[in-house]
């Protein structure tokens, strides 16, 4: 409920762009890192009582077995049988609720290649970066190493790389002229964008990435949280979530010939240029008081400055089309 308002008009900005793009007649909705499923639910939803519900399947990737079961429960229509594989590119194939197939893969690759959304909410934060901090000038990589100091805290620290690695030599070189002192780099981002750029350069589509992230400079954001309390990374490694915030202007410097770009912009920014105060107050009109409530408190957090209305951001990119902005990059 938390997220409801946002991940509707997620689902609304696809059903708009899939009608100015002329309706195609095969479309696809990838998600990356769907977590418990809650977005493509809504998604589908949105779509449940539309046109485009008959001509669009839905394509998961997902490396949590854990987590796709989860997935799995919440979308798949309970009087159809789920299919699973091991010689096909998906791994599991169910036939959702609301209508639309839904396919799991382990890697975008695998995903068949056409008409795309591609969406992916709080995925980029949670893959590995390799940390870089300058000294004296010169750059290192950050390392773990065990501490066996006696008043060790976590029995491992973290320690600068005394020569070069295999990954500052790889890696850094786009970033030197970087003034900052900190710098985090994900090559596993860096292969998934341009994995998507391509997609959508070939078959066309769009990109719509939502993430705790800036543009430019920030420095050191690698932060672990457990129970949503924050937590020493290096403390019990293994028991809690890890995560970068992502550095969109890595991506807009990847990408930006090849494709259109818009943001990052704001999560505040985002949905109030998608109405969402007009849709807080229609669903309101109908809801009861604890339902009321809670899409208040809900509608808060996302767009409040202090909560995560300025941290959160929205990032789009495209086919190069003359003069096309997508819904949401600026007021409609
Ligand atoms: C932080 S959760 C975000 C979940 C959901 N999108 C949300 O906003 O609540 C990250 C998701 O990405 C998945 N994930 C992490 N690394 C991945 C990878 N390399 N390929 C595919 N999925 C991955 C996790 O299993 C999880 O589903």
């Amino acid at each position: 409920m938390r997220f409801f308002l946002k991940l509707q008009l997620i689902g609304i900005w696809c059903i708009n762009e899939w009608m100015r793009s002329g309706s195609p007649s095969d479309v696809r909705i990838v998600e990356l890192g769907p977590g418990r499923g809650t977005l493509m639910d809504d998604v589908l939803r949105a779509f449940s009582k539309l046109k485009m519900r008959n001509v669009m399947s839905v394509h998961l990737v997902e490396v949590s077995p854990t987590l796709s079961e989860i997935q799995m429960r919440k979308l798949a229509d309970p009087l159809e049988e789920c299919l699973t594989s091991s010689n096909e590119n998906w791994y599991q194939r169910c036939k959702s609720i609301h209508g639309p197939e839904v396919s799991w893969y382990k890697e975008l690759s695998d995903v068949p290649k056409g008409f795309s959304f591609y969406v992916a909410h709080e995925f980029f934060d949670a893959l590995p970066v390799h940390i870089f901090q300058k000294k004296n000038q010169v750059w290192h990589e950050m390392l773990i190493d065990v501490d066996d100091s006696i008043d060790a805290e976590h029995h491992l620290r973290f320690v600068l790389s005394f020569a070069s690695t295999a990954a500052s030599k790889l890696l850094l070189h786009k970033e030197l002229e970087n003034d900052c002192e900190t710098v985090e780099i994900s090559p596993q981002t860096g292969i998934i964008v341009e994995n998507i750029t391509k997609r959508i350069q070939e078959d066309g589509g769009f990109a719509l990435i939502a993430d705790y992230g800036y543009s430019g400079e920030k420095g050191l954001t690698f932060r672990a949280f457990r129970r949503h309390q924050l937590h020493h990374p290096l403390c019990e490694p293994g028991t809690a979530d890890l995560t970068a915030d992502v550095n969109f202007s890595y991506f807009k410097r990847i990408i930006d010939d090849r494709v259109t770009t818009l943001g990052p912009i704001s999560q505040n920014t985002f949905l109030q240029n998608m109405g969402i105060t007009v849709r807080l107050q229609m669903l309101l009109k109908n809801a009861s008081p604890d339902v009321q409530e809670s899409l208040i408190s809900g509608y808060k957090m996302l767009t409040e400055p202090q909560q995560m209305g300025e941290k959160f951001k929205f990032f789009a990119f495209m086919q190069h089309r003359d003069e096309y902005i997508p819904a949401g990059f600026t007021p409609l």
